[in-house]
């Protein structure tokens, strides 16, 4: 038995993919043997729901004929066995740290298979994709001297790529502005040993519309690096295609109806991911290709008139449905007559989007270990985690419990793959790390559980 805790009237039920919905409805007691065995939280990877992803952008880059290298962005989560399902699936891996990389290696990507795109790379990770020849996004002018430094006299050409701050984002401090693009083309054209391969930007914020702008600046510096005699070959657009985590129309009535009583901090956070936007990431890079830039043509065919491959790095989007995180609920407790806390095993550190002054605008779900009784009353409550910090609230949000959780039972956030299952996660008060397994089918077709580490079985 499954119950949705929500605001009433405004829920924000998860969309659920069938393999985890089959789970949570009929198969609750083998969730409940899960979290007894490997402890709460229990972080749960389906990496099969990566390749379906990642198959659906590919329908819309083959239908649109564009040369394409999808690479997953491995930051958004610590699972070894996503990495692997996107190298399995044939795509590649946007690796940001040394560790990424080793990973990534280790899973079996050479360095072909590889785009690093972090702005504070160190020396070691330089080396190590020199080592390998991984193509590589320099940030800086400053970071293409940091890189020459490590090439060696008689080593392999490095690829790169030249990471554009486009002018709608004059206020990051990822990536160059033009002049400073022209000035490291000049160094390249002058060091033997560098291969400037294309263009790179990320854009924060989820619009397609912000990302035809920059392929329309990049554009340009392409056809200026052409005329200079440099053969670039890609332009990457970086991460950010959207997941839909709710339905569009709950989530419009819940933002129309969200007041700062709906948080127990009496304050409504000044802004969310878009959890129930209009879109899904094919339906985005779809309309991203069939954009029309400035002289007319559409992003997908100025891509293939200019024999450019479309490079791109989707972390959220392609673990769009791979994990849920499940916590097992350790006390409630009544703060008056229409308020409780719900204490579970974990912290918010698993489960970030406090930690970003937001929140996670999706409802958990509640899973009674043992059926409620008849006389079991609804119950308004926030969630907090089991450290000593007042701040550790997972939701700050007031949910309405049709029932009031007991101690045992499971709540369960779906969707946590990207950003939310472990990125922050630590061993405050010395708990264990949570655990991560991924979920595979056994031979008689039923759910189990193999480790989510590397060289394990
Ligand atoms: C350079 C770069 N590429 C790709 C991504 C992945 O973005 P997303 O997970 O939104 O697709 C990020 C995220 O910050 C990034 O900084």
């Amino acid at each position: 038995m499954t119950l949705h805790c929500h605001k009433l009237g405004a829920g924000l039920p998860p969309i659920l993919r069938p393999s985890t919905a089959e789970l949570l409805a009929r198969d609750t007691q083998r969730l409940a043997e899960w979290v007894a065995r490997h402890g709460s939280p229990l972080n749960l990877i389906w990496p099969d729901e990566l390749q379906e992803n990642l198959a659906a952008l590919r329908v819309v880059l083959t239908e649109s004929d564009v040369a394409h290298a999808v690479y997953y962005g491995a930051k958004v989560n610590k699972s070894p066995g996503l990495i692997q399902a996107a190298l399995r699936a044939g795509a590649g891996i946007d690796v940001s740290s040394l560790y990424e990389l080793r990973d990534a290696r280790q899973l079996g990507a050479d360095g072909a298979r590889l785009v690093a795109t972090g702005p504070a790379k160190t020396a070691a990770f330089h080396s190590a994709l020199v080592g390998c020849s991984a193509l590589t996004s320099v940030d800086s002018p400053e970071e293409l001297d940091d890189l020459v430094n490590c090439l060696p006299a008689n080593g392999n050409v490095q690829p790169i790529l030249l990471r554009l701050r486009p002018t709608g984002q004059a206020m990051s401090r990822f990536g160059m502005p033009a002049d400073a693009i022209r000035h490291c083309l000049s160094h390249i054209a002058g060091d033997g040993r560098l291969r400037f391969d294309g263009l790179h930007f990320h854009v924060s914020g989820y619009r397609w519309e912000s990302r035809v702008e920059a392929l329309e600046e990049a554009a340009g510096l392409i056809r200026e690096a052409r005329a200079l005699g440099f053969s670039p070959r890609l332009i990457d657009i970086g991460g950010g295609m959207p997941i839909q985590y709710v339905d569009q129309m709950a989530y419009q009535n819940h933002l129309k109806a969200q007041t700062p009583d709906d948080y127990r901090t009496g304050t409504v956070p000044a802004s969310f991911y878009p959890y129930g936007g209009a879109l899904s990431a094919a339906d985005w890079l779809r309309q991203f290709l069939r954009a029309p830039m400035a002289k007319g043509c559409s992003i997908a065919s100025y891509l293939a008139d200019e024999g450019l491959v479309l490079g791109m790095e989707p972390g959220r989007a392609l673990s769009d449905q791979a994990a849920i995180s499940v916590f097992r609920v350790s006390r409630v407790k009544a703060l008056d007559a229409d308020a409780h806390v719900i204490f579970i095993e974990g912290s918010s550190f698993s489960a970030c989007e406090t930690w970003f002054a937001s929140e996670f605008l999706v409802d958990p779900i509640l899973v009674p270990v043992t059926p409620p009784s008849a006389a079991a009353k609804s119950i308004r409550g926030y969630l907090a985690g089991h450290s000593c910090l007042d701040e550790d609230v997972l939701c700050n949000r007031w949910l309405t419990f049709p029932v009031a959780p007991r101690a045992g039972d499971l709540l369960v956030y779906a969707n946590t793959g990207g950003y939310q299952m472990d990125l922050l996660e630590n061993e405050f008060h010395r708990h264990p790390m949570p655990s991560r397994l991924c979920v595979v089918q056994d031979a008689h077709g039923q759910p189990a559980l193999v480790p989510d580490t590397i060289g394990e079985t």
